[in-house]
């Protein structure tokens, strides 16, 4: 399976989660992951993913202004892929409310990706991390999971 994972982040944690999710999804060793800052993703590059996976840190109860761009422009980008998972990370009570937000703009602006799994949702223990020590394990279980 070809991988892209694609992330934002502001202080570190969010990149982390893909890092770790990418860890578990390389279990299947012909796996290909390629990881990349929503920042510097070349929409132009004729390229085709099993699965994209697309996180973003929970800023004010929304996805990123990064990734809500990215989103925006991938229908008409060369880059393409068959199906699609969302992960965020959040401070305090917005458990899975940005995952939810990206799933559903995602299924709005395009019907055929296909959602292979429910996002995930990593709690972070302050603005700047880190990501709290009982959700540490579930980013790698994630990426194991979704070689299934
Ligand atoms: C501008 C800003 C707004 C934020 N708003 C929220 C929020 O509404 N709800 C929440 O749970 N966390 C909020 N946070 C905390 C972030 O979710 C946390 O900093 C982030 O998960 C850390 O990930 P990162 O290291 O990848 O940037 C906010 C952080 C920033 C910088």
């Amino acid at each position: 399976m070809k991988v892209l994972i694609i992330y934002d982040t502001k202080y570190g944690n969010t990149k982390k989660v893909a890092e770790l999710i990418g860890d578990g999804l390389k279990i299947v060793e012909e796996n290909v992951i390629k990881i990349e800052n929503v920042k510097e993703i070349d929409l132009n590059k004729d390229e085709t993913y099993d699965l994209i996976l697309i996180g973003s840190p929970n800023h004010m109860g929304s996805y990123t202004t990064n990734v809500k761009k990215f989103i925006k422009k991938l229908p008409n980008s060369l880059l393409k892929g068959k199906s699609f998972a969302v992960f965020d990370t959040y401070l305090g009570k917005d458990f899975e409310k940005v995952v939810k937000k990206m799933e559903k703009q995602i299924n709005k602006v395009m019907p055929n990706l296909n959602k292979i799994s429910p996002g995930l949702s990593i709690k972070v223990g302050g603005m700047k991390g880190p990501i709290v020590d009982e959700d540490l394990p579930k980013c790698k279980e994630f990426g194991i999971n979704l070689t299934k």
